[in-house]
């Protein structure tokens, strides 16, 4: 799948600077603590969530999950965030899930793994997520004949007497030319075709999404307690992104049952998520959520949105906000046949994880600014709930002006963490020059739109040859972590 890129194709290297000796590093606002609700952090740096496509079928922590983090955790960022997992029992592919309590032992033995392989430093957040139905783009022979539904309106701009059989119906449709069937489908039949079918919140016709407001809230609440229970110290409510609870935000969320349309009544179900989870664990963990600072797609929030919604999770009870932007399916690139639509394959993916080809911005700290506006928000209601920024930083440089201009209480590495994982240890031992720096080239993230075990193409080739390497499930050797 072609993903865009900024059409200036500006080539941007990383950051090339000096980095800090150890005296200076540890006397960093980055590598000072920080309190994340009842969370003491040692430092103010945090692995983001990221799918490393190693869970079982059944939604399972493999031994290649425990092996991912377990590295992550030995370099001892504040936070690690397991990546997005599912707070629903339905079958969902490789990806973690936690919506039954059979899920908690493997979640647990996470926990224990982190714990140790991180000597205690290392705080383990979960990142839960709902998200709804997505079809493969189908052929035009199965559309037309299976997936659409045959209504009156297709008999009517074909002329055909309203009692003429399916069956022809789907036959003259077939022998239309492109630009003829896009004026006989509607735009909704229309994008199943040319992307595949994709549930919406606003569908309220379907009975299941007219009542996900009814239902979420007990979902994510369940999933949250059996999170405290496997020993987690937080969980991140997924509210960025193309999911469920991004929807239901977002501008483009027209639902007219009182959760939708006007800011209040789109961050309803947000807050009602909230009040759940919280009622089901207290103060025991921490509780807080990823959300956008800015939608970055047409129609999308804009900042003076998430300014508005930050303030109110905040206000609610939030223990910490971290903002990514952008990773919409409204604008993903058209899936080949027999693919699914990936939501940072468009201009709002480029926003979330840049690559070095860019524009004049340039791929790191698009989302500083925006960020800023946000704390400065939830500080001018009143509140210190902490933020979390991510985007584009590999340098303790960056991190760290970040910081001391207040844009940000805390700094996320995805990326670059990945590139690295002993890049946090090695910063703050005043080893940074020994920094594996991550090029921004989205291997990673491309290995990560095809379903693939994610590495980095700067982890180590040398050891392939060793026997007893973890393979891959397609049988590869694995890259392995430096
Ligand atoms: C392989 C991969 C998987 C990701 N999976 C998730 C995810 O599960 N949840 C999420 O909120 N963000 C996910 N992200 C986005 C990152 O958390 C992060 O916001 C993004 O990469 C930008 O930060 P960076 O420039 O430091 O990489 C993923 C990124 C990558 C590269
Ligand atoms: S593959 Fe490695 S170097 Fe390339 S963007 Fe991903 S983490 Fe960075």
């Amino acid at each position: 799948m072609a993903t865009w890129r900024p059409p200036e194709r500006i080539k941007y290297a990383p950051i090339c600077e000096p980095w800090p000796d150890a005296a200076v590093a540890q006397r960093s606002r980055l590598f000072s603590p920080v309190d994340v609700g009842p969370v003491r952090l040692t430092s103010r740096t945090w692995v983001p969530a990221m799918v490393p496509w190693r869970a079982s079928e059944e939604g399972e922590v493999t031994p290649a999950v425990l092996q991912w983090y377990e590295r992550f955790a030995r370099g001892r960022p504040g936070v690690l965030v397991v990546e997005a997992t599912g707070v629903r029992d339905v079958p969902s592919g490789p990806l973690l899930r936690i919506g039954h309590d059979r899920f908690v032992p493997g979640l647990a033995s996470l926990v224990e793994t982190v714990r140790r392989a991180s000597g205690g430093q290392t705080r383990l957040f979960i990142q839960i997520i709902d998200f709804l139905g997505i079809r493969r783009r189908p052929s035009r022979e199965k559309f037309l004949g299976q997936h659409l539904r045959i209504e009156a309106s297709h008999r009517d701009h074909l002329r055909l007497p309203a009692d003429a059989p399916e069956a022809l119906v789907r036959e003259r449709l077939a022998a239309l030319t492109d630009d003829e069937l896009r004026q006989a489908l509607s735009p909704r039949d229309w994008e199943s075709l040319q992307h595949g079918f994709r549930e919406r919140v606003t569908d309220l016709h379907v009975p299941a999404i007219r009542d996900l407001p009814q239902t979420l809230p007990g979902i994510f609440a369940a999933a949250a307690q059996r999170a405290a229970q496997a020993g987690f110290d937080g969980v991140e409510l997924h509210y960025a992104h193309a999911y469920t609870m991004a929807s239901f935000l977002s501008a483009r969320n027209t639902r007219d049952d009182g959760y939708g349309g006007e800011r209040e009544a789109r961050v309803r179900l947000p807050l009602e998520v909230l009040a759940a989870v919280r009622a089901a664990v207290g103060s025991r963990i921490a509780v807080g959520c990823r959300m956008l600072a800015e939608e970055c797609i047409e129609d999308g929030n804009t900042v003076e949105d998430a300014e508005y919604f930050a303030a109110r999770l905040a206000g609610a009870g939030m223990d910490f906000i971290s903002l990514s932007r952008g990773g919409k399916f409204e604008d993903a690139a058209q899936p080949k046949v027999g693919e699914a639509a990936y939501p940072y394959t468009g201009r709002s993916g480029y926003e979330c994880m840049p690559s070095y080809y860019s524009d004049a911005r340039g791929p790191f700290g698009r989302n500083r600014e925006p960020a800023t506006r946000i704390r400065h928000a939830i500080r001018a209601a009143g509140l210190v709930t902490p933020t979390v920024l991510a985007g584009g930083v590999h340098h303790f440089s960056q991190a760290e002006a970040s910081l001391e201009r207040g844009e940000a209480d805390i700094i996320a590495l995805a990326r670059a963490a990945l590139a690295d994982p002993d890049w946090f240890s090695k910063v703050r031992d005043g080893q940074g020059g020994t920094v594996r720096v991550c090029k921004y080239t989205n291997y990673c993230e491309a290995l990560d739109q095809r379903h693939r075990e994610v590495t980095c193409e700067l982890w180590d080739r040398d050891a392939l040859d060793e026997p007893g390497l973890m393979l891959t499930k397609d049988g590869k050797r694995r890259l392995v972590p430096p």
